[in-house]
């Protein structure tokens, strides 16, 4: 070492020290005695239960090359030979999820989503400590979500849609305290939204359980999740009033409850706030009262669609006053008097349905001016006069 002749002895002592404390691990690593193999064999294990039809694993997870090499595995830098991830999205695999993955004790992420699963989805699964992300969207799995997916406590996204998942939401979802995105949309799931809560879930801000089979109520604790963006409980079998806490909600953009059995008046003006909405669907349901005057202050709204319900109300002029608006979907409910004027003011508009009301008077003819105007639908009025001359490309006029 010739570089350390001019370094006072002292030092030399120290950086020798140094040096030899840093080979002890390197010398434990590269001993005979085997490292640990358990998510190697968890990893053939799965791809064991897969025809692959394409050969992707068959020609990539070789054993020439450490598993970490591995097409859609990830390790650890830290823990050698622990996998972290497993993301194979879009690949055809073809087969079942056995019992093995529930030994990668250091998964963090686990895509598999629109990879052709069938069968169910393993209960060992709920072994995975680690767990942040979990996708097996789109795919044919079938049977019930199981419980055990609730001691997933580090978990921030649950991704299980377009399946034939059946059965209830376990209730015990509402452990995983750490879940901010929960999809579940598009399955054939039964029985009661669980309550969830913000202090249970408090970063829950994604909640996606349309088009499934759930009954019961909207659970009041959805009203108290303060970070809540996007709550989509569209075509299910909810009914009975809904929380009149869901109206109040600081974050919430996007809330579809269309397509429910869902009953009684939206909260009025002074407990209504839904600052950040854009997209407000409540069509097909048997919602009462008058249009809610709080959507006065929605200045974002782009969509509102409540038509199919039971309000009575006037066509309300307030809605000049929201320039985002595109849609507004507003007839077969009890609307009378005539279309006001001023939404010509809508510049934006391309749906305007209020057909099957009582609207009277004539049809404005400031209509003519919304030129991006795609569908209206006034029919089934006592609408009068003459009809205005549209200057937009239509795609329908029903009149
Ligand atoms: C390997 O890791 C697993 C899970 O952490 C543990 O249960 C097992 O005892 C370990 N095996 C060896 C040989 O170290
Ligand atoms: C396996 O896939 C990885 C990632 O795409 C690639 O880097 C590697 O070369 C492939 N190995 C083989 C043996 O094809
Ligand atoms: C699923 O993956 C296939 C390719 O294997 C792709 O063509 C298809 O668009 C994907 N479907 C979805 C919903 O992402
Ligand atoms: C998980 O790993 C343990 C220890 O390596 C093994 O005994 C067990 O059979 C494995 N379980 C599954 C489901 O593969
Ligand atoms: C599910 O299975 C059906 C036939 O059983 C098939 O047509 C469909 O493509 C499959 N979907 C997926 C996402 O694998
Ligand atoms: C899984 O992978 C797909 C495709 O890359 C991605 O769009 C999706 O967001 C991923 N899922 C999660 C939960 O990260
Ligand atoms: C995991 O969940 C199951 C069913 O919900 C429960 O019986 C079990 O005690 C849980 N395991 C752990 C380690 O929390
Ligand atoms: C509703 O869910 C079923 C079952 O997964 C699916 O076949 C259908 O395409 C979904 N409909 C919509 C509009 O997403
Ligand atoms: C649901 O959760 C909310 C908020 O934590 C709570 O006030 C309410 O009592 C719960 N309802 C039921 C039926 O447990
Ligand atoms: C609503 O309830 C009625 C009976 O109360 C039932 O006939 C109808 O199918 C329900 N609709 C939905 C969408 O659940
Ligand atoms: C609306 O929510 C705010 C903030 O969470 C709260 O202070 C207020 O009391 C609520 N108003 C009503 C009428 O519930
Ligand atoms: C509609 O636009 C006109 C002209 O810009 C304006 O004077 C009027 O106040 C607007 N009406 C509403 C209800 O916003």
């Amino acid at each position: 070492m010739p570089v350390l002749r001019n370094m006072p002895p002292s030092y030399i002592l120290v950086m020798l020290m140094a040096t030899s404390l840093l080979l002890i691990p390197f010398m434990a690593v590269s001993s005979p005695a085997p490292s640990n193999n358990t998510d190697l064999v968890a990893l053939l294990a799965f791809r064991s239960q897969l025809s692959d039809p394409l050969s992707i694993l068959r020609n990539n997870w070789t054993s020439d090359v450490s598993f970490c090499q591995w097409i859609g595995v990830t390790c650890s830098r830290r823990h050698h030979q622990r996998v972290t991830a497993l993301e194979l999205p879009d690949i055809p695999l073809q087969g079942e999820l056995g019992p093995h993955l529930g030994n990668l004790s250091f998964l963090r992420a686990l895509n598999l989503t629109n990879t052709t699963l069938t069968g169910s989805i393993p209960a060992d699964l709920g072994r995975l400590a680690r767990l942040r992300y979990l996708d097996l969207g789109d795919n044919n799995l079938s049977d019930t979500i199981p419980s055990t997916v609730g001691n997933l406590t580090m978990l921030q996204s649950l991704v299980l849609n377009f399946n034939q998942l059946s059965g209830q939401i376990p209730d015990n979802l509402r452990n995983m305290h750490s879940l901010r995105y929960l999809s579940l949309e598009s399955n054939y799931i039964s029985g009661p939204i669980p309550n969830f809560s913000f202090e249970s879930m408090p970063a829950l801000s994604h909640i996606y359980v349309q088009n499934n089979s759930l009954s019961g109520s909207v659970p009041s604790g959805i009203g108290s999740l303060l970070m809540l963006q996007v709550l989509h409980l569209n075509y299910n079998q909810l009914f009975g009033p809904v929380p009149p806490t869901i109206f109040n909600m600081s974050r919430i953009a996007d809330m579809r409850l269309g397509n429910n059995n869902l009953t009684g008046h939206i909260p009025s003006n002074t407990s209504f706030s839904l600052p950040m909405l854009q997209i407000l669907n409540l069509y097909n349901n048997k919602f009462e009262g008058p249009i809610p005057l709080g959507l006065a202050a929605c200045q974002r709204l782009q969509s509102l669609n409540i038509a199919l319900n039971r309000f009575v109300d006037v066509v309300p002029t307030w809605l000049a006053k929201l320039p985002q608006l595109v849609v507004i979907s507003i007839g077969s409910n009890a609307l009378v008097g005539s279309i006001p004027p001023v939404l010509s003011n809508l510049t934006m508009l391309s749906v305007l349905d209020i057909a099957f009301s009582n609207l009277s008077g004539e049809v404005p003819m400031e209509l003519g001016k919304l030129r991006q105007l795609t569908y209206l639908h006034l029919s089934f009025n006592q609408l009068t006069g003459p009809f205005p001359e549209f200057l937009g490309n239509f795609s329908e006029i029903l009149s």
